[in-house]
């Protein structure tokens, strides 16, 4: 079971950084914001990140209706990928985008702070 614990922490730490790094972009107007790979990678990164979440979750034999810390990881990463969405799309202004980034990084660390407690309120109970 480690092994896929491993690559699902990879792709935590890997979805985090990409998410960090595209923000700096967004803030800078840097062009690598919009080029093709830089849109495509994340993408696969969130896919193998959930994937690995789903395995670990059939391989310990746990469903997320037997554990609500599950069903809360599950809705922050709802709200991290809508957050995503409105910081790093084009259309909203830079405050919006900037304040949309800042949250989902928050969001983000509370996700992994839920899954290091193990409980709904993460590492504040
Ligand atoms: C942005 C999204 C996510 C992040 C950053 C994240 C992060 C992490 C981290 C850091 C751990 C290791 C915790 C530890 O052992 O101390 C972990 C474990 C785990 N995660 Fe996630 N996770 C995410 C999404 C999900 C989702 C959506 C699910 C399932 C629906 C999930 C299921 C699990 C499971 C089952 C474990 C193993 C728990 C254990 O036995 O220790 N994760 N996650």
């Amino acid at each position: 079971m480690e092994w896929i614990k491993i690559i699902h922490i990879c792709c935590a730490v890997l979805s985090f950084s990409g998410f960090f790094l595209r923000g700096i972009w967004m803030l800078s107007d840097s062009s690598l914001l919009y080029k093709r790979w830089v849109k495509t990678v994340p993408h696969i990164v969130d896919a193998l990140l959930l994937f690995s979440a789903f395995l670990m979750l059939y391989i310990m034999h746990w469903s997320v209706f037997d554990y609500q810390w599950l069903q809360v990881k599950i809705g922050a990463l709802l709200v991290y990928i809508a957050l995503g969405m409105l910081a790093l799309k084009p259309g909203r202004s830079k405050r919006v985008r900037f304040v949309a980034w800042l949250l989902g990084l928050f969001v983000f660390l509370f996700i992994v702070s839920v899954a290091v407690s193990k409980s709904v309120f993460g590492l504040v109970v």
